[in-house]
């Protein structure tokens, strides 16, 4: 018998669904929220009440695309934690309610281990065990993964998550939300060793980005002063400002290299650790152009087998929470309606 499940991802500020038969995606609809961007963040409320809008619209796009009916679906998976919790209720509820109705069962998904199985969705996929960097606008974690049900973070951030850095860094450049994707733009035009940040002196796996963050606004406020440490701020708001006028893509490109820097020396070293050549990246942070050729270029020197997700499987999508709900439909894990969704979950 195939299996055909239908997947929401709710969990920020995307409304998703997609369709999978036999672990092929044959559909996956993103309904990106435009109203955060006046505020400079995800505005939770907007973000729920955006979600009810988009949900039946982009599930009726998602099955029409795939070429099925309700009356195809053989169980229902949704984003269940972390998240917003009235964004992830939303599809939460939906779920629930399209269960019922069908009587098919109901999968609840963990959504950063969507995002490392991401990397099963297309060929060539890692073998077991892999190593995969997810890094996201709210975590970064390096997962050990033994199969596709069992992982385990064996590092992560101490304070800010790599997206926060971006978005951070973007932010106090004066570039709008989310400024990751810009900020990548901006750097392909820069020279990454225009300016030198400090590297964080964080023991074992674990990453720290919050002194990265706090060296890029006293470095912005002395207009490029070398001494990035300074506090004391030596220029006016409008010199600051020409500063980064007249120095953005240098600016983006050096920042950029740092975090990318950062995010593989741990990862290398998980590797040295671990013995695993098979390495994946994931998460909203993995589309950022220069990780991705940087952890090419770096697998090229260690031997590594590395694996990248396309685009659209690397910020928020239904596509990562439907190959997640096939894997534990296969497993019987499924969920009873008295499931609820969480805004944090530890695994
Ligand atoms: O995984 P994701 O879509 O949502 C979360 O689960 O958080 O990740 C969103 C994060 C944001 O911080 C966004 O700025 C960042 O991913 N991002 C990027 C790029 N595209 C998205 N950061 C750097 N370069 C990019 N090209
Ligand atoms: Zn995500």
């Amino acid at each position: 018998m195939s299996i055909t499940i239908l997947a929401i991802e709710s969990s920020c500020d995307e409304t998703s669904a997609a369709v999978c038969k036999d672990g092929v995606i044959l559909s996956n609809i993103i309904a990106s929220q435009k109203i955060h961007e006046q505020y400079g963040g995800v505005v939770p409320e907007l973000a729920s009440r955006a979600h009810m809008q988009n949900i039946v619209p982009v599930v009726d796009v998602a099955l029409k695309n795939a070429g099925c009916s309700l009356q195809d679906l053989n169980a229902i998976a949704f984003t269940q934690a972390p998240g917003l919790i009235g964004a992830l209720l939303v599809g939460g509820q939906f779920a629930k309610s399209v269960s019922l109705s069908l009587n098919i069962p109901l999968i609840a998904v963990h959504h950063m281990q969507a995002h490392v199985l991401a990397n099963l969705i297309e060929d060539p996929k890692p073998s077991f065990p892999f190593l995969c960097l997810t890094v996201s606008g709210g975590h970064t974690q390096i997962v050990l993964c033994e199969s596709p049900l069992n992982m385990k973070v064996i590092g992560q951030t101490i304070d800010d998550a790599a997206g926060e850095a971006f978005d951070k860094t973007a932010k106090m450049l004066g570039l709008p939300y989310p400024g990751g994707p810009l900020v990548d733009k901006y750097a392909k035009e820069g020279n990454p060793d225009a300016y030198k940040f400090p590297e964080p002196q964080i023991q074992g796996l674990d990453f720290s980005f919050s002194g990265l963050k706090t060296s890029i606004l006293y470095f912005l406020n002395n207009a490029g002063s070398s001494n990035v440490y300074k506090e004391n701020f030596s220029v006016n708001a409008e010199e600051r400002q020409q500063f980064i006028d007249d120095h953005l893509p240098d600016i983006c490109a050096s920042v950029q290299s740092r975090i990318i820097s950062i995010l593989l020396n741990k990862l290398q070293k998980a590797s040295k650790e671990t013995g695993i050549k098979d390495v994946c990246i994931a998460g909203g942070v993995s589309a950022n152009s220069g990780l991705r050729t940087a952890i090419t270029e770096m697998g090229k020197r260690n031997n590594w087998n590395v694996y990248i997700p396309k685009f659209e499987y690397c910020t928020d999508n239904a596509a990562m929470i439907a190959i997640a709900g096939y894997f534990k439909y296969l497993e019987n894990e499924f969920s009873d309606l008295s499931v609820s969704s969480t805004a944090r979950a530890e695994w």
